[in-house]
């Protein structure tokens, strides 16, 4: 695929539309004025620091993830601003060059082959096989947090179950033999890193550090996909049974791309939902305790944390063929940034959009896992998560608050979003 860069850029000269920092604190922790402005005067904007087309309507982004083969995703998984020396040095070191198409950057046949055992191992009967094994991981990671609590009266809700549980999670699902399994914090680190990467604006030292982490990632995704134990009804064990489109078994480097897709997207996209539902639900007056009495108020609440703050912020397409989107002609090779934050708060799609409502009329039918060929595989183990994490903590916890007024710090990266940081305390109080 060829990039038409004089045709994008004399286009982008001509955009109009205000300055935006996507990689700033700023963005980070209130984009909502940002893309409101985006959406009412240049729904298709041009950022000349990352050169991709900001898509910013519900109408458009739909329009985009409805017609894979004019956008494909084949650019979705490059690395958003480019990488220095060293640190491509010391992914190359580790075999690492780029990930071949598995499932995100994947718009050729070899995609629903790969897509099937997916679909299949984390379907809504799987998920809800999985629920004991979520609820136990969740109370243990839940008594940890009590031990701090009573220790030292603080915990980092952000760096404790949020991040532990769906990386324990995902160890389990996708069926890593116990002796394959680093460490949990070590996994959570190497996805941080590989997200922070990619999708960051860092310096060459900062860029060294996530590179050597990146590598080490990769490495041990190497070292179990290439294991001959993998039990049979694990990701593993179904791959080895796929025929890529020519008849030929999965090649081990794409393996470890739909590994590596997998244990990313298990990981982060839900520990950040984690994060942004419980801080959203502490700083409400009055929410944290309702969401303890009525264990179905969860639900509705980890719903519209996907809409209005979806941890997958935004992800990329590149057009196939010259096409007019929201009024802007783009030329072929025309990469786009899809804001799913931007589309879940329009006021054309949804009323009083910054309000969160757990009983909205629309809810599921927001972006948070995205639409059509490519829409989450994993939405409803996302869902479950949310579910069972939420309501625990605060049945558990009816006691807990933000330990500080101030805002936390937020994660600085062009398609990932959520409080880095989430100290809590508790007061043990009697419930009714
Ligand atoms: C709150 C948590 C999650 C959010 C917000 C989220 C969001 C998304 C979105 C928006 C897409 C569509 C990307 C596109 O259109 O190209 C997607 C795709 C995907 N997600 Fe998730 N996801 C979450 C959890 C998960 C989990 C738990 C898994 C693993 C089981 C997972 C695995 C994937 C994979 C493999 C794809 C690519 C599918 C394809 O291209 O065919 N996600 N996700």
């Amino acid at each position: 695929m060829t990039t038409d860069t004089s045709a994008a850029a004399a286009l982008a000269a001509a955009a109009p539309g205000p300055d935006v920092d996507l990689f700033s604190q700023e963005f980070a922790a209130d984009p909502f004025p940002v893309f409101d402005r985006l959406r009412r005067s240049a729904p298709v904007h041009h950022d000349p620091v990352t050169r991709l087309w900001l898509v910013s309507r519900d109408e458009d982004v739909r329009r985009v993830l409805l017609d894979p083969t004019t956008y494909r995703n084949d650019n979705a998984l490059g690395s958003v601003l480019p990488l220095r020396l060293p640190a491509l040095r010391i992914l190359d070191r580790a075999g690492f060059k780029t990930l071949p198409p598995a499932l995100f950057n994947n718009s050729t046949e070899s995609h629903p082959v790969l897509r099937g055992p997916v679909l299949r191992l984390f379907g809504a009967q799987r998920v809800r096989a999985a629920l004991p094994m979520i609820e136990r991981v969740t109370h243990e990671e839940l008594d940890l947090m009590e031990a701090e609590l009573d220790a030292t009266g603080r915990h980092d809700f952000a760096r404790g179950p949020a991040r532990t549980i769906p990386v324990r999670v995902m160890l389990e699902l996708l069926g890593v033999p116990e002796a394959a399994r680093a460490d949990i914090a070590t996994v959570a680190d190497w996805t941080d890193a590989f997200i922070g990467l990619f999708w960051g604006r860092t310096d060459k030292d900062r860029q060294r550090e996530l590179a050597v982490q990146v590598a080490d990632f990769y490495t041990w995704l190497c070292e179990l996909a290439a294991r001959p134990d993998a039990p049979e009804d694990s990701l593993l064990g179904a791959l080895a049974k796929v025929r890529m489109p020519d008849g030929s078994p999965v090649p081990p480097d794409v393996a470890v791309a739909v590994c590596s897709n997998l244990m990313v997207a298990g990981h982060v996209t839900t520990s950040q939902m984690i994060s942004t539902a419980v801080h959203r639900a502490l700083e409400t007056e009055g929410q944290w305790r309702a969401l303890g009495r009525d264990p179905g108020l969860a639900e509705g609440w980890t719903e519209e944390t996907l809409r209005r703050e979806p941890s997958l912020t935004a992800w990329r397409r590149i057009t196939s063929r010259p096409v007019t989107l929201g009024g802007v002609d783009l030329p072929e090779g025309a990469e786009l940034l899809l804001l799913f934050t931007s589309a879940g708060t329009d006021p054309e799609a949804h009323e009083e959009p910054l309000r969160i409502c757990p009983m909205r009329a629309e809810g599921r039918a927001h972006l948070g896992f995205g639409l059509g060929r490519h829409r989450c595989p994993g939405a409803e183990l996302a869902r479950a998560e949310g579910r069972v994490v939420l309501g625990a903590a605060a049945a558990r916890f009816p006691g807990l608050r933000l330990a500080s007024a101030d805002r936390p710090p937020f994660l600085e990266l062009v398609s990932f979003r959520a409080p880095t940081r989430l100290d809590v305390t508790h007061t043990p109080t009697r419930t009714a």
